[in-house]
């Protein structure tokens, strides 16, 4: 079904005019150097995120604005400003040097979303060394393969997961300080022996501190990605990402002086970094920081309460909140919200066109990439929507479709969604692994492994994936972590691993799973296998299904032909199988 398109608001129907539209109005020719003006930079040069989203505001006299609100999991509440936040950060950055960081280090985060996490993140940066922010729901496996890889030297952690992952960190031989946070004594079994309480060494750390000189191109935060084979590749950004994330957070999301912006996104992914953090504070607005998880009632909850005006999320919660219903909807005061977006999957056109129905406006869908550092394709507030596209490259992007020879394609073909490289966020390298990065830019493009076609009006429209990257509720799997971790159950001999099409997460985790001899399948050993991936992985990382098969289909180089799995899973026609393996 074609839905028709959703016409932009008249600007005198705006509650404010948007960013983009003065934009517009002021700038015939774009450039990143107009935007830098808008920057500091640092006193005698050089560039630094923490510098840009915190002291910059307390200089310029905005000190005692909100930054942010914190609500708890269990309801506690705490306000920051920007001069407690400038203090907070300044301390722990002071708390690293004490612990020999220096520039360049790795030092990661495993914290549940609480204020100290953020403390600690810009402390980080301020220390001018390099953040790796890690999802709290992940197990050990994927904490072991980040921390190793990336060589990290201090991990800042809870006592909850820090049992959780104990058993790795004797595995860790650049790990030098795990540093424990117990915010208000949550977790009575507290400290375990060597580790740093940040408690005490924070109150005994000075307010003062000046940040570390850091460049443009000095690295500043680390994201982990999944591909289709092998591990998670570190995606390391520099400082002069804050350019476009600025820019985009005024352009995109729309951010003004006035709003109260929740991005629902978990810091250890990159929405939660880029628009959780760095777009919004670089912005100097207040945003409400929710550590509760997913539930129609309370996020509504927490939007009425916090009179939330900006919000941005991601397409399984919106689909959620479809199934919950409009009455939840209409149980809550929302009518301080005037604009919404969406990230990290497809967002179907009925998900646009309930938004308008349940909240009068429509969701506002937009894409990038871990690599790409911040929105490169969007739905704009002065442009019509067309359901279900991505909408329209943001200035100073050039996106192309490709063949499979890296030319591009006629307009409305499908091809693979390409960038041309150079915009100011674009990630560095990936952690160790230049040839990797290398692979990635073809005939002066950067491909996103992303599939997509242009209509005549320059919109973008998402096909697929090119590759067997799984994406399950907006997280990225890659099939192989997920293969290797069932491979080590003593009764597993093969696996393979393909997302499974589903209505709310857009795919699932399903595994085909081939037995050793001496073991039969049965619903015990499926809930084995599942609880073993689940242990090792994480919830949302381990398969949702498991079928058991007698042998798995490989190419004749030992291959597994995922691509044939799917093609039978769905009942699709099975393609090319010439390199089938007799
Ligand atoms: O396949 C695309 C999908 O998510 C991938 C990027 O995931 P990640 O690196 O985890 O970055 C998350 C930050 C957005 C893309 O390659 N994707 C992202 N946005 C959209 C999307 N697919 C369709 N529509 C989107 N709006």
């Amino acid at each position: 079904m074609d839905y028709p398109v959703i016409h932009k608001p008249a600007l005198e129907d705006m509650k404010v005019k948007p960013n983009i539209q003065d934009y517009h109005e002021s700038q015939r020719d774009f450039s990143w150097d107009l935007l830098k003006k808008e920057l500091d930079g640092l006193e005698g040069g050089g560039l630094n995120l923490a510098y840009e989203a915190i002291d910059r505001h307390v200089k310029k006299g905005k000190g005692d604005k909100v930054a942010f609100y914190w609500e708890g999991a269990k309801g506690e509440e705490e306000v920051y400003t920007f001069a407690q936040f400038k203090v907070q950060s300044d301390k722990f950055a002071n708390v690293l040097q004490g612990l020999g960081v220096e520039k360049g280090d790795r030092v990661f985060i495993y914290m549940d979303r609480i204020p100290e996490l953020y403390f600690a993140f810009f402390g980080i940066l301020k220390a001018g060394a390099i953040a790796g922010p890690l999802f709290s729901a992940f197990g050990p496996d994927p904490v072991k393969d980040r921390l190793l890889d990336s060589g990290a030297r201090v991990l800042v952690t809870s006592p909850n997961l820090r049992a959780k992952i104990s058993g790795i960190l004797g595995d860790l031989p650049d790990l030098k300080h795990v540093v424990v946070v117990n915010k208000n004594n949550r977790h009575p079994e507290g400290l375990q022996p060597g580790d740093v309480s940040y408690e005490e060494a924070m109150a005994g750390a000075s307010e003062e501190f000046t940040i570390v000189r850091t460049t443009e191109e000095d690295y500043d935060i680390m994201h982990y990605t999944s591909g289709t084979t092998g591990k998670p590749k570190g995606a390391a950004h520099v400082h002069r990402a804050i350019y476009q994330q600025y820019a985009t957070g005024k352009w995109v999301l729309d951010l003004h002086e006035d709003d109260i912006y929740w991005c629902t996104a978990d810091p250890g992914w990159v929405t939660g970094t880029s628009y959780g953090m760095v777009a919004p504070w670089t912005n100097g607005i207040t945003q409400v920081i929710y550590e509760g998880g997913f539930g129609a009632g309370p996020w509504y909850r927490v939007m009425e309460k916090y009179k939330v005006t900006v919000w941005y999320t991601a397409p399984t919660a919106i689909r959620m909140l479809m199934k919950a219903g409009e009455d939840v909807v209409k149980r809550h005061d929302l009518s301080s919200l005037r604009y919404m977006c969406s990230v990290g999957e497809p967002l179907n056109p009925e998900a646009v066109v309930w938004g308008v129905q349940a909240f009068g406006m429509p969701f506002h869908d937009n894409w990038w990439q871990t690599e790409t550092g911040a929105i490169l394709i969007a739905n704009y507030p002065i442009q019509d929507v067309k359901p279900g596209s991505m909408g329209r490259p943001t200035p100073g992007i050039t996106v192309g479709i490709l063949d499979d020879n890296y030319e591009e394609v006629p307009t409305g073909d499908e091809g693979h969604l390409a960038v041309r490289p150079g915009w100011p966020s674009m990630f560095k390298t990936y952690w160790g692994n230049e040839e990797m990065y290398n692979s990635k830019f073809q005939n002066g493009w950067y491909i996103t492994g992303d599939k997509a076609r242009k209509d005549e009006e320059g919109y973008f429209w998402f096909v697929g994936r090119a590759d067997d990257v799984i994406n399950t509720a907006g997280h990225l799997v890659g099939p192989f972590e997920v293969e290797s971790a069932l491979l080590e159950h003593p009764a597993v001999a093969e696996a393979g691993v393909i997302g499974k099409p589903d209505p709310i997460a857009m795919e699932i985790v399903k595994a085909f799973v081939a037995l050793k001899d001496g073991y039969e399948p049965s619903d015990k050993l499926r809930r084995e296998l599942m609880r073993f991936a689940r242990k090792k992985l994480s919830s949302f990382v381990a398969p949702r299904e498991i079928d058991f098969i007698d042998s798995l289909p490989k190419t004749r180089s030992g291959k597994i032909m995922r691509r044939l799995l799917k093609a039978r899973e769905l009942g699709l026609p099975e393609g090319d199988t010439s390199t089938l393996e007799d």
